[in-house]
């Protein structure tokens, strides 16, 4: 099987305004308390370089937003549209973005996700993060967290 990754189909880019609406749609497919539009607005207009897109035939189909602080990445959140998960995007979208914070010097990957996001902590656990510490409450009450960390080679 060919994966996304070698596809000539796909293609990440950076996020452009003309994502938002499809953004917003996955966003809402993918959460129980999405992002809004402001949100991206306002993560695109401060790091316009760390805001990525999937495209498929041109169509967005995922994206990660991700930032450094000291000499921590931070992924700020991730989604693939449900029909296309499982297929590599999102792994090749959290590649790009570990790469492009290894480059900014960062030594470590941080990102919390919900203790009941099964299918996102097996895809960190693939991508080498291991969890560090629970945060009770973090999503509000009764939703914990697990604090997540990669070490960067
Ligand atoms: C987490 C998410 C971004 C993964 O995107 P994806 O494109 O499906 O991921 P990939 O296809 O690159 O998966 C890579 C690997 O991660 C693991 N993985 C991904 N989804 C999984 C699932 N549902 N169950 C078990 N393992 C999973 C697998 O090891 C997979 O490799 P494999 O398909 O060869 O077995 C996607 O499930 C999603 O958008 N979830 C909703 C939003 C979300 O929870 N974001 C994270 C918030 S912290």
């Amino acid at each position: 099987m060919c994966s996304y990754e070698e596809a000539p189909e796909l293609k990440i880019d950076f996020f452009r305004l003309i994502h938002l609406k499809k953004i917003l749609e996955i966003e809402n497919e993918s959460f129980n308390n999405p992002y809004d539009e402001a949100i991206f607005k306002a993560f695109s207009s401060k790091h316009p370089e760390n805001f990525l897109v999937a495209l498929f035939n041109k169509d967005v189909v995922g994206y990660i937003m991700f930032d450094k602080l000291y000499n921590s990445g931070i992924i700020v959140s991730i989604a693939v549209s449900q029909r296309f998960r499982r297929k590599g995007i999102g792994g090749l979208l959290l590649t790009k973005a570990l790469g492009k914070l290894k480059e900014l010097g960062a030594k470590e990957v941080l990102l919390q996700v919900e203790v009941t996001n099964n299918s996102a902590i097996s895809f960190y656990k693939k991508f080498g993060f291991n969890v560090e510490a629970i945060l009770p409450n973090y999503y509000g009450i009764k939703r914990d967290a697990y604090l997540m960390k990669l070490k960067l080679p």
